[in-house]
């Protein structure tokens, strides 16, 4: 268990690079083992998620190692296609691996995934992209076996563009005979990073960054040296923890115009953001502007991990803010725990509605997911008093160190 503590109150103040991303890490990780190859990737954030991916390729006889931030991974002796269900408890990625090892052996076993609990999370969309190409999966139980199977392109409608359906899709289409088509794809900046990737390691994919992917098949390189990308999500809480309290900080390393929804926002909250060629300077003071209405939305919308986010940026803020939450059925699992620290939310089925107080007091909160628990740190740095937030490591699946980041922007907490 950790226990973090703060004392709220003080201004953030200086720079901060934004670490790797672990949405666009955890399918690379995925991607390595659908060829034989070696792969040198760096900035690779130090993460639970990321270290059970580690875990899961080395079960499949990959070897992988890290050296810092740079991990090395050799899949070409990979001899196995199951998955053993400890490993895919650990988090919701681990079902990128089953369009892999399909791809990769043409058969798989490995049992559901695990994840944050937000509501319901079918993988029904994954099931049938893969099934389309070909993939013979029978679902018993908690288990999911594809039988020997034969990938062949074909045209693939999501009729949601799921992240990890996309993903799963791409990474089997990739090793399908003749071309595929992908409709109605995700279009977040994660899964560009997977395309690059798997372009870098042979496959020819037209279409990033568009709702439509082409997939034509691969001619397979044996290495590949990739930098992560940074994570947007990551910048985001720095960012709205510094518009709830106040300060003046540069976040370096990313790309701002990926955060633009969430930037919007925090805009017309009254904050000043000074777009950088490589990150953003965000000034607030005073007591912040609510914003009306916010809605999250696949990509390039207001995501739906920057939602808790902004909620606990505008807890102080002056007037209602309403924020509907369209992607995940139970994702305001933060608000009952911020009302302990005098927020006004009210909840309604997929609606929140906030109306800004004065002043936070401290209080002791229990995190329950990632972002959740994220922010009522970032919340509990704005509230009078000391904070204590009890998280089962819910915070650190997605940060590195997010309480050395905020100390060094002069906020006090510390982890007990
Ligand atoms: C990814 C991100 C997560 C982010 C989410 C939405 C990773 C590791 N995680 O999760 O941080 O919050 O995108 O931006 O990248 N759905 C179905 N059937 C399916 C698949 C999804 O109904 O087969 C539903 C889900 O229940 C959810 C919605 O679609 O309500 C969005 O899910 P999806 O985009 O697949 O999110 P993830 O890939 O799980």
């Amino acid at each position: 268990m950790d226990i973090w503590h703060m004392r709220g109150g003080r201004r953030l103040e200086g720079e901060r690079r934004i670490q790797g991303s672990k949405n666009a890490t955890l399918p690379i990780l995925a991607a390595a083992a659908l060829t034989p190859l070696r792969c040198e990737l760096y900035r690779v954030p130090r993460l639970r998620d990321v270290e059970a991916a580690l875990r899961i390729l080395r079960c499949l006889g990959c070897r992988a190692e890290r050296d810092g931030d740079a991990v090395a991974i050799d899949s070409t002796a990979l001899s196995g296609c199951c998955v053993p269900q400890e490993l895919m408890r650990e988090m919701r990625s681990s079902v990128l691996f089953l369009g892999a090892l399909i791809g990769r052996c043409g058969e798989a076993k490995l049992s559901l995934p695990g994840g944050c609990k937000l509501g319901k999370r079918p993988i029904d969309l994954h099931l049938d992209a893969l099934r389309r190409l070909g993939a013979r999966i029978e679902e018993d139980g908690a288990e999911l076996r594809c039988l020997p199977s034969r990938l062949r392109g074909c045209e693939i409608v999501l009729p949601f563009p799921s992240v990890g359906a996309t993903e799963n899709a791409l990474l089997a289409a990739c090793a399908a005979k003749g071309e595929s088509v992908l409709h109605g794809a995700a279009r977040e900046p994660e899964i560009t990073a997977l395309a690059e990737f798997l372009i870098a390691a042979g496959a020819r994919i037209r279409g990033l960054g568009t709702d439509t992917l082409y997939i034509d098949g691969f001619c397979p390189r044996r290495t590949v040296r990739r930098r992560m990308a940074p994570d947007r999500i990551a910048a985001a809480t720095l960012a709205c923890a510094a518009a709830g309290v106040g300060g003046d900080v540069r976040l370096r390393g990313f790309e701002s115009g990926e955060i633009s929804s969430l930037l919007h926002f925090l805009n017309e909250a009254g904050c000043d953001i000074i777009p950088q060629s490589d990150g953003l300077r965000l000034r607030a003071g005073g007591r912040l502007r609510a914003v009306g209405r916010v809605r999250t939305a696949p990509y390039p919308g207001f995501a739906t991990d920057a939602q808790p986010l902004l909620m606990a940026a505008l807890l102080r803020s002056e007037g209602r803010t309403l924020i509907c939450e369209t992607i995940f059925e139970d994702r305001f699992r933060q608000a009952p725990e911020l009302r302990r620290l005098g927020a006004d939310i009210r909840l309604g089925g997929r609606l929140a509605e906030i109306r800004g107080v004065e002043a936070l007091h401290g209080a002791a909160l229990c995190a329950s997911d990632l972002r959740g628990g994220a922010a009522m740190v970032c919340a509990g740095l704005a509230a009078e008093g000391e904070t204590v937030v009890f998280d089962e490591g819910h915070i650190r699946r997605g940060y590195e160190d997010l309480d050395g980041d905020l100390r060094a922007l002069g906020a006090e907490i510390w982890l007990t």
